[in-house]
């Protein structure tokens, strides 16, 4: 069976290097992180730092309003268990370093979730993926301290879901 790839994420053709190496910098620094019930820790980003950076997500933008940039901080041994998101509907992720993970999406219709052929997120150094918040994945970090770069938006999942998004990268080129 051929999976369709492209429903659970899709790279966007914006460069984002200088947007990687600003954000891992400010990553790595230990300050101003906030953790959520033990479970990650993350701090925001500014906005205007971050567009700067990377003008492509200006024309993101001005297809789905974004709210903020963030960066996730994730210890080695953990696992983010299989989960949908219980809010976004669809965030913009940048894999910023790690030393050993894997994001893995599982079919929705799988008879037991979870199990069965996962489909990998292979991220690639300074790629920024469309990620479908609303099909089941998981995050287990093996090895090293895992940092992502986030792009969340204004509209949760009630009324903002990947293929709107998917639909204007594609008439905008950006994908
Ligand atoms: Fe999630």
């Amino acid at each position: 069976m051929v999976i369709d790839k492209n429903k659970y994420f899709k790279n966007i053709n914006v460069k984002a290097k200088i947007l990687s190496e600003c954000a891992l910098s400010i990553a790595k620094s230990d300050d101003n992180y906030v953790e959520w019930n033990g479970e990650f820790c993350s701090k925001w980003l500014d906005s205007k730092l971050v567009y700067s950076c990377c003008p492509g997500l200006l024309m993101v933008n001005n297809i789905a309003k974004i709210d903020h940039f963030s960066v996730f901080k994730m210890t080695p041994n953990k696992t983010y268990k299989l989960h949908v998101d219980n809010h976004r509907g669809v965030v913009i992720n940048m894999l910023l370093e790690h030393e050993d993970s894997m994001c893995k999406f599982f079919s929705p219709t799988s008879a037991s979730p979870g199990l069965g052929n996962p489909t990998v997120l292979h991220y690639q150094p300074n790629t920024l993926y469309l990620f479908n918040t609303q099909l089941p994945h998981m995050v287990e970090n093996f090895a090293g301290t895992r940092y992502l770069f986030q792009t969340v938006f204004q509209e949760d999942l009630t009324t903002l879901l990947y293929p709107r998004v998917l639909a204007g990268l594609a008439k905008a080129n950006l994908v």
